[in-house]
């Protein structure tokens, strides 16, 4: 079987979709959730999913090798950061090449980097004026939105839209899309 941990900071929408759509798919495992944030709602998702949580501060996850033992002691095969808002430690991206994704609100390269997350990105892009936005799934390597594209699917932004009707169309592809992906590239594993 093989076996997922996702990381999540904030509601956790998209880790729910994904971990009710591996339960459907065979030899695949939410093994566990993780999060820096003691309130997020992810928390409340994952014991309603029955997925075992481990919360992490600061310390423990820059300045030890905690997580990344934890992660190689439960074999796990693929990483997937949904809404993860804390930069990955180099020794934990280079103990899984290959094998973290992330998914980004906004059409990387565009939109991407250090302060660029959740509401932020919304806000930009609607502050640029642009016509469109969307997703994008990448590799994640020690640099912020910078790991190799592996799928983009992008959605209009109309004159009048607010960052909230961009976000509300971004996060529509978010739960169509991340789940199927993942599944693809565990599949391929
Ligand atoms: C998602 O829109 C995700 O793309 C974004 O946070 C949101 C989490 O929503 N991620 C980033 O901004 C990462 N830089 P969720 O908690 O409901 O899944």
């Amino acid at each position: 079987t093989k076996q997922i941990a996702i990381f999540a900071s904030g509601s956790g929408s998209n880790a729910e979709k994904i971990a009710e759509y591996l339960t459907n798919i065979p030899d695949v495992e939410t093994t566990l959730i993780l999060s820096n944030n003691p309130k997020a709602g992810v928390i409340d998702r994952a014991r309603r999913l029955h997925i075992p949580v481990l919360l992490f501060d600061r310390t423990t996850f820059y300045e030890s090798n905690q997580v990344t033992r934890l992660l190689q002691a439960q074999k796990i095969d693929l990483i997937v950061l949904a809404g993860f808002m804390w930069l990955m430690p180099s020794e934990l991206v280079q103990a899984f090449p290959d094998r973290i994704v992330n998914i980004h609100p906004a059409l990387l390269p565009k939109f991407g980097g250090k302060g660029m997350y959740g509401h932020f990105v919304h806000e930009a892009v609607v502050a640029a004026g642009e016509t469109e936005s969307g997703i994008t799934i990448h590799y994640v390597n020690e640099h912020y939105d910078e790991g190799q594209i592996i799928f983009q699917a992008s959605c209009p932004v109309a004159p009048t839209d607010s960052p909230e009707d961009v976000a509300r169309h971004v996060q529509k592809l978010e739960h169509e899309h991340y789940p199927r992906i993942v599944a693809e590239l565990v599949a391929a594993m």
